[in-house]
């Protein structure tokens, strides 16, 4: 599947003549080639692979005259060519890279004010919830949490202080859909920021710039990175006024991604049209085996039609990613629990987006920090397991889930 991302730029991006010469000539790139093509060829050696630079400081050619670095908090090469590829791949103007992706919506929050209002969806990632909870509120910086996948519900939550709307889309772990361009529209005009966490999404199944949002963050540690083996975030700002502000942000705060992850995260993103297409495929054919065995109350997957946004996102996703969840018809966290306990090839573990299959039990671990009652207002009940699913066979997969079920149904 082909789809716009900005191909215009893509000559300025890549320095070396040689490489310049040969990649102009290809034309409205599939995914699959942008992503590896786009990663420049080092312009001093012709490195295909991008040199890690594992600097503290440049040496200056004269006092404040330097060749574009001169300190890694503030800037390094390998980081460069990691925010470089984020932007042209969200579509936006300038991107940060974070030690974290908790790291990288700390950047956004410290663009707000004492007295500022944020409203934010309610099934909020749990890390995203504690920060705005236990540190930006008594900061002053006010929170409300509504269902953003209902228009009016926005509508009225806006007032003269609103100055940011937070959205996943899909959420972390009931995978509700928000119609990103209709909000944008509702906040056109209102001097108020559209921040969208595309991390279940990734740019490949996704852009949110495109669809209006002004900021968008990702947790790079999962399918950016797409190996479970490093933790990093991504800030994408659509202006380049906005980005500088982050980008200043971070160099005051110096949540900086080393270029060790830098690297790690330039690597993954080569392989992420072709892992998420297969993320999303297999996602597809165990969120249909889920729906129809008898354990299973409800399924939660933006690909099945059953699904409450399900038209929403087909109209702003390419794919639907590879995460899924569902609870239990009698919603017993005990026999929840034995399940994720059960099954061989899905881990039992928090995080998602790798090769590997990992399975977990939000109530018990990522939501654990949010109140049962708000828990359950935003469909996160004691038995809802939450699959990220890996790369493995389907068939194995779900034969797997299949004895797990099978296993516990018998006790
Ligand atoms: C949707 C979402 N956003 C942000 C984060 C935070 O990212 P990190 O763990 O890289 O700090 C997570 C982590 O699970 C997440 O699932």
């Amino acid at each position: 599947m082909a789809f716009s991302v900005g191909y215009s730029d893509l000559d300025c991006l890549l320095s070396s003549n040689s490489t310049k010469t040969k990649t102009k000539t290809i034309k409205n790139m599939h995914n699959e080639t942008f992503c590896i093509q786009q990663i420049p060829v080092d312009p001093l050696t012709g490195s295909i692979s991008t040199p890690i630079y594992a600097t503290s400081t440049f040496v200056q050619d004269a006092p404040g005259v330097n060749r574009g670095y001169d300190y890694s908090r503030t800037n390094n090469p390998t980081r460069k060519v990691l925010e470089d590829l984020m932007s042209q791949l969200e579509g936006g103007a300038q991107s940060s890279a974070f030690a974290s992706g908790l790291a990288a919506i700390d950047a956004v929050i410290k663009l707000l004010s004492v007295g500022d209002e944020v409203i934010a969806v309610n099934d909020i990632y749990g890390g995203a919830y504690r920060l705005f909870t236990h540190v930006y509120t008594k900061l002053g910086i006010n929170f409300k949490y509504v269902d953003t996948a209902d228009l009016s519900t926005i509508a009225q939550a806006i007032n003269s202080k609103t100055k940011l709307i937070w959205l996943e889309s899909p959420t972390n772990p009931t995978l509700k859909i928000s119609d990103i361009q209709a909000i944008s529209n509702v906040i056109k005009d209102k001097n108020i920021l559209l921040c969208v966490d595309n991390t279940f999404a990734s740019p490949i199944a996704q852009k949110p710039i495109e669809l209006g949002a002004d900021l968008v963050i990702h947790s790079a540690t999962k399918y950016l990175g797409g190996h479970s083996d490093l933790i990093a975030g991504i800030v994408v700002s659509n202006t380049k006024e906005l980005g500088e502000k982050i980008h200043f942000n971070q160099n005051a705060s110096g949540g900086i991604l080393g270029p060790f992850e830098s690297w790690l995260v330039i690597r993954g993103i080569e392989t992420l049209p072709l892992r998420i297409q297969q993320h999303s495929n297999t996602a597809q054919q165990i969120a249909e085996y889920l729906s129809q065995h008898p354990l299973v109350k409800n399924v939660y997957y933006p690909g099945l039609k059953q699904h409450k946004n399900h038209e929403i996102a087909q109209k702003q996703m390419r794919l639907f990613g590879g995460i899924i969840s569902f609870d239990l018809v009698n919603d017993q966290a005990r026999q929840a629990l034995q399940i994720v306990q059960s099954t061989k090839l899905f881990k039992l573990a928090e995080s998602l987006g790798g090769a590997k299959s990992l399975l977990c039990l939000p109530s018990e671990m990522t939501h654990k920090s949010i109140p049962r009652e708000t828990r359950y207002q935003s469909g996160i009940t004691d038995s809802l397991i939450r699959l990220s699913v890996g790369l493995e066979h389907p068939e194995d997969l779900i034969a797997d889930l299949a004895s797990a079920f099978h296993f516990n149904n018998k006790k």
